[in-house]
């Protein structure tokens, strides 16, 4: 039996419990409980349920649960640039190893990055675990589909909600709180506001790290295209999604 997260969510500000995936195993006499492997700290904290569950008369899988950590979310704020650029440099060089080769995330500097229209246009989220930073992204109103401050070709006019996609922007985890929920919290969260302002679809350009959360979240790719205006091509990814 798998539990999935559980998310709730709320578009201004609030706290998010997240209870990570686990698998119940019972073969005759014997029960335990496994995370998936991927996450070093989810493991110890498994090893004890399936010590707790081997010692009690407890059968129902669902009676168990795996309190991982608190998320919290709330809006970007300009005193938040110096940890967001911080965040990003991160995100950048460490989880796109696996996807592109050294001059590539080099080339990737110049295409993303913090894009300070969306702190200003209150359409940008953080998200931080018990007080440390875990990661950024947000939504926007406006016709530039992705880049940083840096990226030449930026638009700032207003799409219009009855015509036109809502933008999903800048998502980047911390590497330490990747595949915790921080990306799809974002998402739900821009998907929330943008369906608040009467949009009833939403566009993004995606990274090959991007690509696997739009998949889970529901976007579909419909164009792939290479940016190289910061030197070596980047593979990038068209998404769409109905809300
Ligand atoms: C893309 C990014 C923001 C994802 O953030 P995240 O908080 O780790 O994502 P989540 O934990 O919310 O993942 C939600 C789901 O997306 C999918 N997913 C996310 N990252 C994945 C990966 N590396 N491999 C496979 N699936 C992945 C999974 O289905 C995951 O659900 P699961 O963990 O329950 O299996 C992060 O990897 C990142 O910062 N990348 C570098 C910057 C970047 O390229 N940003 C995108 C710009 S378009």
């Amino acid at each position: 039996m798998i539990e999935t997260a559980q998310h709730s969510v709320h578009p201004i500000g609030g706290s998010l419990r997240v209870f990570r995936q686990f698998v119940w195993l019972e073969v005759g006499s014997v029960k335990m409980a496994f995370s998936r492997p991927a996450h070093p700290r989810v493991t110890p904290a498994v090893g004890r349920l399936a010590k707790e569950v081997e010692s009690s008369s407890c059968c129902n899988p669902k009676e168990l649960f795996m309190a991982n950590e608190t998320l919290t979310h709330r809006l970007a704020r300009r005193d938040d640039l110096e940890a967001l650029r911080v965040l990003m440099d991160l995100a950048i060089s460490e989880l796109q190893k696996s996807f592109l080769d050294e001059n590539q995330i080099a080339s990737s500097r110049a295409i993303m990055g913090l894009d300070t229209q969306l702190i200003d246009d209150e359409t940008y989220f953080v998200v931080e675990s018990e007080g440390q930073l875990a990661g950024c992204g947000g939504w926007s109103r406006r016709a530039t589909m992705y880049g940083g401050d840096q990226t030449p070709g930026r638009s700032t006019a207003l799409l219009d909600p009855t015509k036109d996609a809502a933008r999903i922007r800048a998502m980047y985890a911390h590497p330490n709180h990747t595949r915790k929920g921080v990306g799809r919290l974002i998402i739900s969260l821009c998907e929330e506001a943008a369906k608040a302002e009467g949009f009833t679809k939403m566009e993004l350009v995606a990274t090959l790290s991007g690509e696997p959360l739009y998949r889970a979240c529901g976007f579909v790719p419909y164009e792939n295209i290479v940016d190289d205006r910061g030197g070596a091509g980047v593979p990038l990814l068209r998404m769409k999604k109905s809300l």
